[in-house]
């Protein structure tokens, strides 16, 4: 009934997957979408989808992991786009958070794997942190290229950035820090959304939704960032999963029917 959309199950503090998968598939979790950061961790993906049938993966290259991002390391990522659970090129974007960053090679980067995703027809998961502006611009000046769509993935801006990018017709992820007591703003935009717009996922292993924050992430948590979406909402927890399956489902199209 649920799905995690953004999940980093390749993560080494989830290195017990077996449990980790039984765990959400047990609690009603029937799909995780594992996103990468670099070609190694899009490899990783890969390996996990092939041994769980639960389990999808992104390829990409994370806008902090950019200064290893080089023809090679692009060739590693490109080569993955064809495989049958590669659902989308991600995740990729602008990071201004941790110094130091290059920008301009991040842009370059985000630039040259939005291109890679038009190319081989996928939609792109994108990750903007303290860098709203120019990862708007590049979204903008490259429209013709998101045909195959993009979500805004773990999405903490504000309603005026939500509106514009339901413009362009992305969609919008919410991730733990909707559960968080002082979310005010992120309750604001959950409201604002529509519910067709609307996808959930853990980023885990960090974001821990409340009750469990400080404790370790893991898919399963989804349940928690939907029922809180619900609850926003106005929905029963079944209905607003079932929307956001379907959501993701009109998106990561190569996901099975
Ligand atoms: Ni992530």
């Amino acid at each position: 009934m649920f799905i995690d959309t953004h999940c980093h199950l390749h993560d080494d503090k989830l290195a017990d997957t077996d449990k980790h998968v039984e765990e959400y598939l047990r609690d009603g979790v029937d799909i995780a979408i594992n996103a990468a950061c670099c070609a190694l961790t899009s490899e990783k993906g890969k390996d996990l989808a092939e041994k769980y049938p639960s389990v999808y993966f992104m390829t990409g290259c994370h806008p902090s992991d950019i200064g290893g991002f080089d023809e090679q390391e692009l060739l590693r990522i490109e080569k993955l786009t064809a495989h049958p659970k590669c659902v989308a090129v991600g995740e990729i974007g602008l990071d201004y958070h941790w110094e130091p960053f290059d920008k301009e090679k991040q842009q370059k980067g985000f630039i040259r794997q939005i291109e890679l995703a038009n190319q081989y027809k996928l939609p792109i998961c994108i990750h903007s942190r303290d860098a709203t502006a120019d990862t708007l611009k590049i979204l903008k000046e490259n429209k013709a290229k998101l045909q195959y769509g993009a979500v805004m993935h773990c999405f903490s801006g504000s309603k005026e950035t939500a509106a514009e990018i339901l413009k362009m017709g992305l969609y919008i992820s919410f991730a733990g820090p909707l559960t968080f007591k002082n979310a005010n703003n992120l309750v604001e935009v959950a409201k604002f959304v529509p519910e067709d717009m609307c996808l959930t996922e853990t980023d885990c292993p960090y974001l821990t939704p409340h009750p469990f924050r400080g404790k370790l992430n893991s898919p399963k948590n989804v349940s928690l960032v939907t029922a809180r979406l619900a609850e926003i909402k106005g929905l029963n927890v079944d209905d607003m999963a079932e929307k956001v399956m379907n959501n993701a489902k009109r998106l990561f199209y190569k996901l099975e029917k």
